[in-house]
Protein backbone atom coordinates (compact mmCIF):
# COMPACT_ATOMS: atom_id res chain seq x y z
CA UNK A 1 0.00 0.00 0.00
CA UNK A 2 2.72 2.50 -1.19
CA UNK A 3 1.97 5.92 -0.25
CA UNK A 4 0.32 4.99 2.90
CA UNK A 5 1.18 7.74 6.03
CA UNK A 6 3.45 5.76 8.71
CA UNK A 7 3.81 7.46 12.24
CA UNK A 8 7.38 6.26 13.39
CA UNK A 9 7.89 6.33 16.84
CA UNK A 10 11.70 6.22 17.97
CA UNK A 11 12.49 5.22 21.23
CA UNK A 12 15.84 5.36 23.59
CA UNK A 13 18.06 2.15 22.56
CA UNK A 14 21.46 2.32 20.75
CA UNK A 15 19.47 0.74 17.81
CA UNK A 16 18.05 4.06 17.04
CA UNK A 17 20.55 3.97 13.46
CA UNK A 18 18.92 0.81 12.46
CA UNK A 19 15.78 2.26 12.57
CA UNK A 20 16.88 5.39 10.61
CA UNK A 21 17.28 2.35 7.87
CA UNK A 22 14.06 1.22 7.93
CA UNK A 23 13.03 4.96 7.69
CA UNK A 24 14.93 5.19 4.39
CA UNK A 25 13.56 2.21 2.79
CA UNK A 26 10.30 2.74 3.81
CA UNK A 27 10.61 5.92 1.93
CA UNK A 28 12.21 4.24 -1.18
CA UNK A 29 9.00 2.39 -1.26
CA UNK A 30 6.41 5.44 -1.55
CA UNK A 31 5.48 5.22 2.23
CA UNK A 32 5.15 8.47 3.95
CA UNK A 33 7.10 8.91 7.37
CA UNK A 34 6.38 11.38 10.29
CA UNK A 35 8.65 10.83 13.18
CA UNK A 36 8.31 11.22 16.45
CA UNK A 37 11.36 10.54 18.97
CA UNK A 38 11.46 10.56 22.58
CA UNK A 39 13.89 12.41 24.57
CA UNK A 40 16.19 9.47 25.42
CA UNK A 41 16.30 8.75 21.92
CA UNK A 42 17.67 11.70 21.08
CA UNK A 43 20.75 10.73 22.79
CA UNK A 44 21.04 8.40 19.74
CA UNK A 45 19.85 9.68 16.81
CA UNK A 46 19.24 13.77 15.98
CA UNK A 47 16.11 15.77 14.46
CA UNK A 48 18.43 16.33 11.40
CA UNK A 49 19.05 12.51 10.45
CA UNK A 50 15.59 12.27 10.97
CA UNK A 51 13.90 14.70 9.25
CA UNK A 52 16.23 14.63 6.39
CA UNK A 53 15.85 10.27 6.46
CA UNK A 54 11.54 10.98 6.33
CA UNK A 55 11.89 14.35 4.61
CA UNK A 56 9.14 15.60 7.16
CA UNK A 57 9.42 17.85 10.35
CA UNK A 58 10.42 15.33 13.63
CA UNK A 59 8.05 15.74 16.43
CA UNK A 60 9.44 15.60 20.50
CA UNK A 61 7.80 17.81 22.58
CA UNK A 62 4.19 17.46 23.49
CA UNK A 63 4.55 21.48 24.93
CA UNK A 64 6.21 22.26 21.63
CA UNK A 65 4.59 25.99 20.46
CA UNK A 66 2.42 25.31 17.64
CA UNK A 67 2.12 21.50 18.22
CA UNK A 68 -0.15 21.73 21.32
CA UNK A 69 -2.68 19.10 19.66
CA UNK A 70 -0.08 16.79 17.39
CA UNK A 71 -0.66 13.53 19.80
CA UNK A 72 -4.17 13.90 18.59
CA UNK A 73 -3.07 14.95 14.66
CA UNK A 74 -0.23 12.50 14.33
CA UNK A 75 -2.56 9.74 15.60
CA UNK A 76 -5.23 10.21 12.81
CA UNK A 77 -3.14 11.13 10.34
CA UNK A 78 -1.55 7.96 10.40
CA UNK A 79 -2.01 4.63 8.42
CA UNK A 80 0.19 2.48 10.69
CA UNK A 81 1.90 3.54 13.82
CA UNK A 82 5.14 1.75 14.44
CA UNK A 83 7.41 1.78 17.55
CA UNK A 84 11.02 1.38 16.21
CA UNK A 85 12.84 0.63 17.97
CA UNK A 86 10.35 -0.35 21.29
CA UNK A 87 12.45 0.07 24.92
CA UNK A 88 11.90 -2.02 27.74
CA UNK A 89 10.71 1.52 28.99
CA UNK A 90 8.00 2.15 26.80
CA UNK A 91 6.78 -1.36 25.87
CA UNK A 92 5.55 -1.50 30.02
CA UNK A 93 4.67 2.28 29.86
CA UNK A 94 2.49 1.93 26.99
CA UNK A 95 0.80 -1.11 28.91
CA UNK A 96 -0.08 0.42 31.91
CA UNK A 97 -1.38 3.40 29.52
CA UNK A 98 1.19 6.27 30.66
CA UNK A 99 0.73 9.15 28.53
CA UNK A 100 3.92 11.42 29.90
CA UNK A 101 5.20 12.46 27.01
CA UNK A 102 4.70 12.80 22.97
CA UNK A 103 4.79 9.60 22.58
CA UNK A 104 3.20 7.96 25.10
CA UNK A 105 0.07 10.48 24.78
CA UNK A 106 0.20 9.32 21.12
CA UNK A 107 -0.11 5.48 21.69
CA UNK A 108 -2.82 6.02 24.15
CA UNK A 109 -4.81 7.74 21.69
CA UNK A 110 -3.86 5.31 19.29
CA UNK A 111 -6.98 4.01 17.08
CA UNK A 112 -7.15 0.46 16.75
CA UNK A 113 -8.97 0.10 13.95
CA UNK A 114 -5.46 0.45 12.47
CA UNK A 115 -2.44 -1.14 12.85
CA UNK A 116 -0.08 -0.94 16.01
CA UNK A 117 3.64 -2.66 15.64
CA UNK A 118 6.04 -2.70 18.17
CA UNK A 119 9.88 -3.65 16.61
CA UNK A 120 11.35 -4.18 20.39
CA UNK A 121 14.98 -3.77 20.78
CA UNK A 122 16.71 -4.09 24.41
CA UNK A 123 18.94 -6.65 26.52
CA UNK A 124 17.99 -10.10 27.20
CA UNK A 125 17.05 -9.72 30.72
CA UNK A 126 15.07 -6.87 30.39
CA UNK A 127 13.46 -8.75 26.91
CA UNK A 128 12.66 -11.92 29.19
CA UNK A 129 11.91 -10.07 32.34
CA UNK A 130 8.73 -10.70 33.59
CA UNK A 131 7.38 -7.37 33.52
CA UNK A 132 8.03 -7.10 29.60
CA UNK A 133 6.27 -9.98 28.66
CA UNK A 134 3.39 -9.04 30.71
CA UNK A 135 3.02 -5.95 28.53
CA UNK A 136 4.11 -7.31 25.31
CA UNK A 137 1.22 -10.34 25.88
CA UNK A 138 -1.42 -7.45 27.06
CA UNK A 139 0.01 -4.92 24.44
CA UNK A 140 -0.96 -7.79 21.83
CA UNK A 141 -4.40 -8.41 23.09
CA UNK A 142 -5.48 -5.15 22.23
CA UNK A 143 -4.29 -5.74 19.01
CA UNK A 144 -0.79 -4.61 18.73
CA UNK A 145 1.32 -6.82 16.55
CA UNK A 146 4.98 -7.72 16.98
CA UNK A 147 7.97 -7.68 14.81
CA UNK A 148 9.68 -10.63 15.78
CA UNK A 149 13.22 -9.60 18.01
CA UNK A 150 16.34 -11.20 16.72
CA UNK A 151 18.28 -13.78 18.64
CA UNK A 152 22.48 -12.82 19.31
CA UNK A 153 24.61 -10.49 20.40
CA UNK A 154 23.55 -7.35 21.45
CA UNK A 155 25.00 -4.08 21.95
CA UNK A 156 25.79 -5.04 25.76
CA UNK A 157 27.71 -7.62 25.19
CA UNK A 158 25.37 -10.35 26.09
CA UNK A 159 23.43 -12.65 24.29
CA UNK A 160 20.38 -14.07 23.46
CA UNK A 161 16.78 -12.82 22.12
CA UNK A 162 16.64 -8.81 21.68
CA UNK A 163 17.80 -7.35 18.82
CA UNK A 164 16.10 -5.43 16.83
CA UNK A 165 14.92 -7.16 13.60
CA UNK A 166 16.68 -6.51 10.45
CA UNK A 167 15.46 -3.50 8.52
CA UNK A 168 13.98 -5.71 5.74
CA UNK A 169 11.66 -7.60 8.21
CA UNK A 170 10.56 -4.44 9.71
CA UNK A 171 9.74 -3.20 6.30
CA UNK A 172 8.10 -6.61 5.31
CA UNK A 173 5.87 -6.71 8.80
CA UNK A 174 4.92 -3.14 7.63
CA UNK A 175 4.14 -3.72 4.53
CA UNK A 176 2.05 -7.23 5.37
CA UNK A 177 0.17 -4.72 8.39
CA UNK A 178 -1.05 -2.64 5.72
CA UNK A 179 -1.88 -5.57 3.17
CA UNK A 180 -5.84 -4.84 1.90
CA UNK A 181 -6.85 -8.48 0.44
CA UNK A 182 -8.57 -8.18 -2.43
CA UNK A 183 -11.59 -10.56 -1.02
CA UNK A 184 -11.58 -10.60 2.69
CA UNK A 185 -12.19 -14.38 3.66
CA UNK A 186 -13.74 -16.16 6.56
CA UNK A 187 -11.39 -19.05 7.31
CA UNK A 188 -12.04 -21.77 9.84
CA UNK A 189 -8.86 -23.09 10.95
CA UNK A 190 -8.57 -26.95 12.38
CA UNK A 191 -5.55 -27.46 14.55
CA UNK A 192 -3.57 -30.43 17.01
CA UNK A 193 -4.01 -33.66 17.59
CA UNK A 194 -7.68 -35.09 19.01
CA UNK A 195 -7.27 -37.22 22.40
CA UNK A 196 -9.30 -40.36 23.41
CA UNK A 197 -10.28 -41.00 26.86
CA UNK A 198 -8.89 -44.53 28.00
CA UNK A 199 -10.14 -44.00 31.54
CA UNK A 200 -10.69 -40.50 33.67
CA UNK A 201 -6.97 -39.55 33.21
CA UNK A 202 -5.72 -42.05 30.65
CA UNK A 203 -5.61 -41.02 26.69
CA UNK A 204 -4.71 -41.81 23.30
CA UNK A 205 -3.42 -39.29 21.09
CA UNK A 206 -0.97 -38.43 18.43
CA UNK A 207 2.12 -35.95 18.50
CA UNK A 208 0.87 -33.17 16.95
CA UNK A 209 1.54 -30.14 18.30
CA UNK A 210 -1.04 -27.41 16.26
CA UNK A 211 2.00 -25.61 15.46
CA UNK A 212 0.88 -25.67 10.98
CA UNK A 213 -2.64 -24.56 12.28
CA UNK A 214 -1.54 -21.73 14.49
CA UNK A 215 0.76 -20.46 11.65
CA UNK A 216 -1.76 -20.77 9.22
CA UNK A 217 -4.31 -18.66 11.40
CA UNK A 218 -1.82 -16.17 12.25
CA UNK A 219 -0.48 -15.12 8.32
CA UNK A 220 -4.52 -15.50 7.53
CA UNK A 221 -5.24 -12.63 10.32
CA UNK A 222 -1.72 -11.46 9.67
CA UNK A 223 -3.80 -10.65 5.73
CA UNK A 224 -6.93 -8.91 6.93
CA UNK A 225 -8.88 -12.26 6.84
CA UNK A 226 -11.58 -12.95 9.46
CA UNK A 227 -9.94 -16.22 11.35
CA UNK A 228 -11.69 -18.91 14.19
CA UNK A 229 -9.17 -21.14 14.95
CA UNK A 230 -10.48 -24.57 16.35
CA UNK A 231 -7.86 -26.20 18.08
CA UNK A 232 -7.00 -29.06 20.80
CA UNK A 233 -7.26 -27.99 23.93
CA UNK A 234 -3.10 -27.70 24.72
CA UNK A 235 -2.18 -27.20 21.50
CA UNK A 236 -0.48 -24.40 20.08
CA UNK A 237 -2.82 -21.02 20.41
CA UNK A 238 -2.38 -18.09 17.76
CA UNK A 239 0.15 -15.39 18.22
CA UNK A 240 -2.30 -12.72 16.55
CA UNK A 241 -5.34 -12.00 18.18
CA UNK A 242 -8.03 -14.62 16.35
CA UNK A 243 -11.24 -15.94 17.92
CA UNK A 244 -11.20 -19.77 18.69
CA UNK A 245 -12.56 -22.30 20.50
CA UNK A 246 -10.67 -25.55 21.72
CA UNK A 247 -12.06 -29.34 21.42
CA UNK A 248 -10.50 -32.33 23.30
CA UNK A 249 -12.28 -35.27 22.13
CA UNK A 250 -13.24 -36.50 18.69
CA UNK A 251 -16.45 -36.04 19.38
CA UNK A 252 -15.97 -32.77 20.59
CA UNK A 253 -14.49 -31.77 17.08
CA UNK A 254 -17.52 -33.71 15.47
CA UNK A 255 -19.89 -31.34 17.34
CA UNK A 256 -18.08 -27.80 16.77
CA UNK A 257 -17.48 -28.29 13.44
CA UNK A 258 -21.42 -28.97 12.81
CA UNK A 259 -22.23 -26.26 14.65
CA UNK A 260 -19.79 -24.02 12.91
CA UNK A 261 -20.23 -24.97 9.32
CA UNK A 262 -23.53 -25.19 9.54
CA UNK A 263 -23.70 -21.37 9.47
CA UNK A 264 -22.72 -20.61 6.37
CA UNK A 265 -20.29 -18.51 7.37
CA UNK A 266 -16.89 -20.13 6.38
CA UNK A 267 -15.58 -19.33 3.06
CA UNK A 268 -12.89 -21.93 3.80
CA UNK A 269 -12.02 -24.76 6.12
CA UNK A 270 -8.16 -25.31 6.50
CA UNK A 271 -8.44 -28.66 7.93
CA UNK A 272 -4.63 -29.18 9.75
CA UNK A 273 -6.04 -30.93 12.83
CA UNK A 274 -4.72 -34.67 13.56
CA UNK A 275 -8.00 -36.72 14.13
CA UNK A 276 -7.81 -40.11 15.61
CA UNK A 277 -8.67 -42.61 13.75
CA UNK A 278 -9.98 -44.34 16.62
CA UNK A 279 -11.48 -43.71 19.61
CA UNK A 280 -12.20 -46.29 23.04
CA UNK A 281 -15.28 -48.41 23.23
CA UNK A 282 -14.69 -50.16 25.91
CA UNK A 283 -11.89 -51.17 28.62
CA UNK A 284 -11.94 -54.83 29.33
CA UNK A 285 -10.01 -56.23 32.13
CA UNK A 286 -10.58 -59.87 33.28
CA UNK A 287 -13.69 -60.06 31.07
CA UNK A 288 -15.14 -57.18 32.42
CA UNK A 289 -16.20 -54.12 30.08
CA UNK A 290 -15.20 -50.76 31.60
CA UNK A 291 -16.90 -47.74 29.77
CA UNK A 292 -13.88 -45.19 28.90
CA UNK A 293 -13.42 -42.18 30.71
CA UNK A 294 -15.84 -43.11 33.88
CA UNK A 295 -13.41 -43.78 36.70
CA UNK A 296 -9.69 -44.20 36.95
CA UNK A 297 -9.28 -47.53 36.39
CA UNK A 298 -6.67 -49.38 39.15
CA UNK A 299 -3.09 -49.74 37.72
CA UNK A 300 -3.41 -52.96 39.98
CA UNK A 301 -5.56 -54.80 37.89
CA UNK A 302 -5.03 -58.43 37.47
CA UNK A 303 -4.09 -58.80 33.71
CA UNK A 304 -3.17 -56.35 31.30
CA UNK A 305 -6.34 -54.55 29.74
CA UNK A 306 -7.60 -54.77 26.15
CA UNK A 307 -8.37 -51.82 24.22
CA UNK A 308 -11.81 -52.13 22.56
CA UNK A 309 -11.55 -49.58 19.50
CA UNK A 310 -14.11 -47.88 17.45
CA UNK A 311 -13.02 -46.41 13.92
CA UNK A 312 -14.81 -42.84 13.45
CA UNK A 313 -15.65 -42.03 10.59
CA UNK A 314 -13.73 -39.26 8.32
CA UNK A 315 -14.53 -35.80 9.43
CA UNK A 316 -12.77 -34.55 6.28
CA UNK A 317 -15.04 -36.27 3.96
CA UNK A 318 -18.92 -34.88 5.32
CA UNK A 319 -17.06 -30.98 5.79
CA UNK A 320 -18.57 -29.70 2.84
CA UNK A 321 -22.00 -31.23 3.13
CA UNK A 322 -21.84 -29.55 6.59
CA UNK A 323 -21.93 -26.22 5.26
CA UNK A 324 -24.56 -23.98 4.08
CA UNK A 325 -22.13 -22.23 1.94
CA UNK A 326 -22.28 -23.55 -1.62
CA UNK A 327 -19.03 -22.48 -2.01
CA UNK A 328 -17.08 -23.08 1.00
CA UNK A 329 -13.64 -24.19 -0.29
CA UNK A 330 -11.81 -27.14 1.85
CA UNK A 331 -8.14 -27.78 2.19
CA UNK A 332 -6.90 -31.65 3.22
CA UNK A 333 -4.02 -32.67 5.02
CA UNK A 334 -2.03 -35.68 4.21
CA UNK A 335 1.35 -37.02 5.73
CA UNK A 336 3.36 -39.89 4.29
CA UNK A 337 6.00 -41.49 5.29
CA UNK A 338 9.03 -41.87 3.17
CA UNK A 339 6.67 -41.53 -0.31
CA UNK A 340 9.10 -40.74 -3.56
CA UNK A 341 6.60 -39.19 -5.88
CA UNK A 342 4.45 -41.86 -7.50
CA UNK A 343 3.57 -42.63 -4.21
CA UNK A 344 2.43 -39.28 -2.28
CA UNK A 345 0.40 -38.68 -5.93
CA UNK A 346 -0.94 -42.20 -5.38
CA UNK A 347 -2.27 -41.46 -1.55
CA UNK A 348 -3.29 -37.64 -2.67
CA UNK A 349 -5.38 -39.67 -5.07
CA UNK A 350 -6.75 -41.69 -2.62
CA UNK A 351 -7.94 -38.85 -0.67
CA UNK A 352 -9.71 -37.29 -3.23
CA UNK A 353 -11.58 -40.24 -3.98
CA UNK A 354 -13.70 -39.39 -0.80
CA UNK A 355 -12.91 -36.07 0.54
CA UNK A 356 -14.53 -33.21 -1.65
CA UNK A 357 -11.18 -31.19 -1.21
CA UNK A 358 -9.88 -28.11 -3.72
CA UNK A 359 -6.31 -28.50 -2.00
CA UNK A 360 -4.45 -31.15 -0.22
CA UNK A 361 -1.33 -30.19 1.37
CA UNK A 362 0.82 -32.98 1.05
CA UNK A 363 3.76 -33.67 3.43
CA UNK A 364 5.94 -36.08 4.40
CA UNK A 365 7.54 -37.03 7.78
CA UNK A 366 10.97 -37.92 6.40
CA UNK A 367 11.18 -34.54 4.74
CA UNK A 368 10.53 -32.65 7.87
CA UNK A 369 13.91 -30.59 9.05
CA UNK A 370 14.46 -29.80 12.37
CA UNK A 371 14.01 -25.96 12.13
CA UNK A 372 10.81 -24.48 14.10
CA UNK A 373 8.66 -23.76 10.44
CA UNK A 374 10.52 -26.46 8.45
CA UNK A 375 7.50 -27.93 6.75
CA UNK A 376 8.44 -29.02 2.84
CA UNK A 377 5.16 -29.62 1.29
CA UNK A 378 3.04 -29.64 -1.94
CA UNK A 379 -0.17 -28.40 -2.80
CA UNK A 380 -2.16 -30.42 -5.07
CA UNK A 381 -5.48 -29.71 -6.78
CA UNK A 382 -7.80 -32.33 -7.40
CA UNK A 383 -6.59 -32.62 -11.22
CA UNK A 384 -3.48 -34.26 -10.13
CA UNK A 385 -1.41 -31.06 -10.77
CA UNK A 386 1.19 -29.56 -7.99
CA UNK A 387 -0.14 -26.07 -7.87
CA UNK A 388 2.83 -24.87 -5.39
CA UNK A 389 6.14 -26.45 -3.45
CA UNK A 390 6.26 -24.77 -0.40
CA UNK A 391 9.73 -25.15 2.02
CA UNK A 392 8.63 -23.88 5.23
CA UNK A 393 5.16 -23.19 7.31
CA UNK A 394 5.39 -19.41 5.96
CA UNK A 395 5.59 -20.31 2.24
CA UNK A 396 2.79 -22.63 2.88
CA UNK A 397 0.33 -20.21 4.36
CA UNK A 398 1.25 -17.41 2.06
CA UNK A 399 0.42 -19.61 -1.19
CA UNK A 400 -2.82 -20.98 0.38
CA UNK A 401 -3.95 -17.50 1.51
CA UNK A 402 -3.18 -16.62 -2.52
CA UNK A 403 -4.95 -19.54 -3.67
CA UNK A 404 -7.75 -19.54 -1.85
CA UNK A 405 -8.06 -15.77 -2.98
CA UNK A 406 -7.47 -16.57 -6.66
CA UNK A 407 -10.07 -19.51 -6.51
CA UNK A 408 -12.96 -18.35 -5.05
CA UNK A 409 -15.32 -21.56 -6.26
CA UNK A 410 -18.25 -22.55 -8.36
CA UNK A 411 -20.22 -19.22 -9.67
CA UNK A 412 -23.31 -20.11 -7.31
CA UNK A 413 -21.18 -18.60 -4.49
CA UNK A 414 -24.79 -18.18 -1.46
CA UNK A 415 -25.74 -19.55 1.73
CA UNK A 416 -28.63 -22.56 1.11
CA UNK A 417 -31.75 -22.14 3.59
CA UNK A 418 -31.71 -23.63 7.21
CA UNK A 419 -32.81 -26.86 6.70
CA UNK A 420 -35.57 -28.08 9.19
CA UNK A 421 -33.78 -31.36 10.54
CA UNK A 422 -31.80 -29.66 12.78
CA UNK A 423 -28.80 -29.23 9.73
CA UNK A 424 -26.99 -29.48 7.00
CA UNK A 425 -25.03 -32.11 7.58
CA UNK A 426 -25.38 -33.93 11.03
CA UNK A 427 -23.10 -35.24 12.91
CA UNK A 428 -20.99 -38.48 12.13
CA UNK A 429 -21.30 -40.22 15.43
CA UNK A 430 -24.08 -42.11 16.20
CA UNK A 431 -26.35 -40.54 19.20
CA UNK A 432 -24.95 -41.29 22.47
CA UNK A 433 -21.42 -41.70 21.26
C1 LIG B 1 23.89 3.37 25.73
C2 LIG B 1 22.46 3.02 26.10
C3 LIG B 1 21.78 2.11 25.34
C4 LIG B 1 20.47 1.75 25.68
N1 LIG B 1 19.82 0.85 24.91
C5 LIG B 1 18.58 0.45 25.27
C6 LIG B 1 17.89 -0.54 24.49
O1 LIG B 1 18.38 -1.03 23.46
N2 LIG B 1 16.66 -0.92 24.91
C7 LIG B 1 16.07 -0.41 26.02
O2 LIG B 1 14.96 -0.84 26.35
N3 LIG B 1 16.68 0.55 26.75
C8 LIG B 1 17.91 0.99 26.40
N4 LIG B 1 18.54 1.95 27.15
C9 LIG B 1 17.83 2.55 28.28
C10 LIG B 1 16.75 3.56 27.81
O3 LIG B 1 17.33 4.55 27.01
C11 LIG B 1 16.05 4.17 29.03
O4 LIG B 1 15.32 3.16 29.70
C12 LIG B 1 15.12 5.29 28.66
O5 LIG B 1 14.49 5.77 29.83
C13 LIG B 1 14.09 4.90 27.65
O6 LIG B 1 13.18 5.96 27.47
P1 LIG B 1 12.08 5.96 26.32
O7 LIG B 1 11.49 4.60 26.28
O8 LIG B 1 11.10 6.99 26.75
O9 LIG B 1 12.75 6.34 25.05
C14 LIG B 1 19.84 2.36 26.81
C15 LIG B 1 20.54 3.30 27.55
C16 LIG B 1 21.84 3.63 27.20
C17 LIG B 1 22.56 4.66 28.04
Amino acid sequence: MSGAKILFILTGSIACHKAGEAISRLGQRGYRVRTVATKAALHFIGTAALEGLSGEQTATDIFAPGGALEHIHLARWADLTLVCPATAHTINRMAAGLADDLAGALLLAHDWSKPLLLAPAMNPTMWSHPATMASVARLKSWGARLVDVGVGATACGEVGPGRLAEPERIVAAVESALARPTRRLRVLVTSGGTSEPIDAVRVITNLSTGATGARMADHFTRCGHAVMLLRARGARPAEEPTREETFVTFADLDAALTRLLETGEYDAVIHAAAVGDFSVEAVVIDGIHHLPGAGKLDSGLGAAPVLQLRRNPKLLDTLRARSRHRAMRVVAFKLTQGADEPTARAAVTELLKHAAADFVVHNDLSTRGTGEDAFPADIWRPDGSVAVRCRNRPELAAALEQLLQEDPGPASEGILPPRNDGGVGASLLPPGS
